[in-house]
């Protein structure tokens, strides 16, 4: 399969195109900087250069592929809303994908798969007791009015029927080398972690093996479409994260930080870290994905065991020789 990837070179969309590289399926890349290309990709994967918000022969690229995998989006957690960052958190979702779901439309043959990116800020901000399946409406806050305008954008040009449409609602993807964890890896190593706010606000997340894996899953099963809860089985709150992650690294997680430093820092974009939803993953889960990672625990243990592997690597080979007898 040639599957077209927007945001490729970011957390999710990197271990995307190693995944299907693995499994013998061709990876079209697009970015805004070939720069940003890992070497390894070299040879395995097609790298189209372009801005997915305007126009360009990237879609010409997109049109000869399979499948598209839309995953483009300016970062939203730790900065300040003001207008200019607002107007790149929607245009880089919005108006890229409405472009995709144009050039999809406009074009015979044309991709028969489209997974475009959604958040579980569509929900809005949610209590503990509240259960969100997919089928639960839009909240009204600033980041569900933009997942609601991203994921109508998806269906411009009215592609439903046309190809088969899965919008992912994501959560907070957990890796060890980028994105939410890594950056609360630091002060939790310290003994300086702790729960978001008061701690009592859902924390959805997803291991990044299982958001590849439920990509993949959702690319090869025909049944699945629509809107797409990505998020693992085990819910917990923020102060069951940090308590969950302490316990992993042993270490202390008692230091909240308190909702009103957010605020004073990062004013109405303290929202994405203060706010929560208590997601379920009712279609993964009724059309029989397999978790690799239904529990916080494990999921932080293997992801942690696996930023160990260099520093193991490493002192295993400064005390094996090599073979010439010089120190590997
Ligand atoms: N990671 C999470 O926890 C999480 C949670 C909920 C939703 N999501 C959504 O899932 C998608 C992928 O997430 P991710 O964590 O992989 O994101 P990421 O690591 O920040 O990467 C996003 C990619 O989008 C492209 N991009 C960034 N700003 C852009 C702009 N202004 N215009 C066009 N392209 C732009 C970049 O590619 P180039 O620089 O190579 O062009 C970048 O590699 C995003 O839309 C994100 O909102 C992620």
């Amino acid at each position: 399969m040639r599957v077209f990837i927007t945001g490729a070179t970011g957390l999710i969309g990197s271990h995307l195109v190693d995944a299907l590289v693995e499994r013998g399926d061709r990876p079209v890349a697009l970015t805004r900087d070939a720069s940003r290309i890992p070497s390894h990709w070299h040879g395995k994967v097609d790298v189209v250069t372009g801005d997915p918000q305007t126009e360009g022969k990237w879609m010409e690229s997109l049109c000869l592929c399979d499948a598209v995998v839309n995953l483009a989006g300016e970062p939203v957690a730790g900065r300040r809303w003001n207008a200019r960052v607002k107007a790149e958190i929607e245009g880089s979702r919005v108006e890229s994908t409405a472009l995709i779901a144009l050039a999809i439309r406009g074009s015979d043959p044309h991709p028969q798969i489209f997974i475009s990116a959604s958040a579980s800020g569509y929900y809005g901000n949610q209590p503990w007791e509240k259960e969100l399946t997919e089928a639960h409406p839009p909240g009204e806050d600033y980041l569900a009015v933009v997942c609601r305008r991203w994921e109508s954008a998806s269906s411009l040009g009215t592609l439903d029927g046309l190809v088969r449409k899965v919008n992912v609602r994501i959560s907070i993807v957990l890796d060890a080398e980028r994105g939410a964890l890594a950056r609360m890896l630091t002060p939790f190593k310290l003994g300086l972690g702790g729960p978001i706010g008061n701690g009592s606000q859902p924390f959805p997340w997803i291991h990044i093996d299982d958001m590849a894996g439920i990509i993949l899953w959702a690319l090869d099963n025909p049944q699945v479409r629509g809107p797409l809860n990505a998020c693992a089985p085990q819910a917990v709150t923020s102060r069951t994260f940090a308590t969950t992650l302490g316990k992993v690294l042993n270490r202390p997680a008692f230091f909240p930080i308190p909702g009103f430093v957010l605020k004073l820092r990062f004013g109405e974009g303290a929202a994405v870290l203060l706010s929560g939803q208590r997601m379920v993953p009712a279609q993964a889960q009724a059309l029989g994905y397999s978790f690799r990672y239904p529990e916080l625990g494990p999921a932080l243990q293997n992801l942690l065991d696996r930023k160990k592997i260099p520093e193991a690597d490493l002192n295993r080979l400064n005390r094996e020789p090599s073979k010439k007898g010089q120190p590997g």
